[in-house]
């Protein structure tokens, strides 16, 4: 579809895929994609920071081509491969059938035998794509060295068969988590938006979006009672993923109400950690407490 031509027509778009953005974060997105600029979204866990992507991809018409990051993970699991076990059959093929194509061997490197990776299929698909380099601050500071170089270009040398380079560049969407602290080159290169928790009463329409069949009473209530849980101090404090999760499982046990009973029955849709769970139910009257 047509790239928009407003913050606010980006926002209605993204709404209609059922991605509720605040103008902060479809300020950003509507900049990068008509400047071509890489967009980095911090945040804290569960916020929405991958969903985002995914949503602007299908609203957009794009591909989405993720590129998930982890510890080790190195430019052959990020740009291409070669196919070694199929370039081996090719070799046996070739002197059973006693073959001496004269371009024998620089076949053995081309495209036939090339693994496309996420970076590559982004370059080639350019600005066809949405490129999601999820949780760059899992990958280590070479590959993040690496990326840059990739980001600031969209450009990919293969000695064996040339370059490849993206006309128009794909829009990127980078998310981390804050495990570590990224760079300053790449954080130069890339427009930066920090995802909170969203206010109670977006968080409200968001579950109802995903969950339209959820009550609105019901919804308010779980919204409530999820604020309170991040001011206590847990280990691990629920995202809007959680709040997603509590609604939805209420709802499916025909509950229309949350109380202290309800809530214990349920809590495991929402608080993940054992030591959590010890302060939460000691709390639940409190928690439960409306909204
Ligand atoms: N603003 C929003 N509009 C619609 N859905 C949202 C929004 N924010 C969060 N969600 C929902 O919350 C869930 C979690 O989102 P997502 O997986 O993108 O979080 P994340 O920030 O990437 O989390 P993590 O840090 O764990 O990777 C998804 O199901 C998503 O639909
Ligand atoms: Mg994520």
């Amino acid at each position: 579809m047509e790239a928009p031509g407003t913050v606010g027509e980006l926002t209605q778009t993204l709404r209609q895929g059922g991605y509720l953005a605040d103008r902060g974060l479809a300020t950003a997105l509507f900049v990068g994609l008509s400047l071509h600029r890489p967009v980095l979204l911090e945040g804290e866990v569960g916020v929405g920071k991958t969903e985002v992507a995914k949503v602007l991809a299908s609203v957009l018409g794009r591909t989405l081509i993720r590129l998930q990051c982890y510890e080790g993970i190195d430019t052959n699991q990020a740009l291409y491969e070669w196919d070694y076990a199929r370039q081996m059959l090719h070799i046996r093929a070739l002197s059973e059938h006693q073959v001496a194509e004269p371009d024998a061997v620089d076949q053995l490197f081309g495209p036939k035998f090339l693994l496309e990776r996420p970076l590559l299929a982004a370059v080639r698909a350019g600005d066809r794509a949405v490129l999601l380099i999820d949780e760059i601050d899992r990958a280590d500071d070479e590959f993040e060295a690496f990326l840059l170089e990739v980001l600031s270009d969209f450009q990919v040398s293969i000695p064996e068969i040339g370059t490849v380079r993206a006309e128009r560049p794909p829009l990127v969407v980078l998310t981390s988590n804050r495990t570590r602290e990224l760079h300053d080159a790449l954080k130069r290169r890339c427009l930066y938006h920090w995802i909170g928790y969203p206010p109670a009463e977006r968080e409200v329409e968001i579950v109802l979006i995903k969950e339209p069949g959820v009550a609105a009473a019901l919804a308010r209530k779980v919204v409530a009672a999820v604020r309170r849980l991040r001011e206590l101090d847990l280990a691990k404090p629920p995202g809007v993923a959680e709040t997603i999760d509590w609604a939805r499982t209420l709802d499916f046990l025909g509950q229309t109400d949350l109380h202290a009973g309800n809530a214990r029955d349920t809590l495991g849709a929402v608080v993940k950690d054992r030591d959590d769970l010890e302060v939460v139910r000691d709390n639940l009257q409190e928690i439960t407490s409306g909204a």
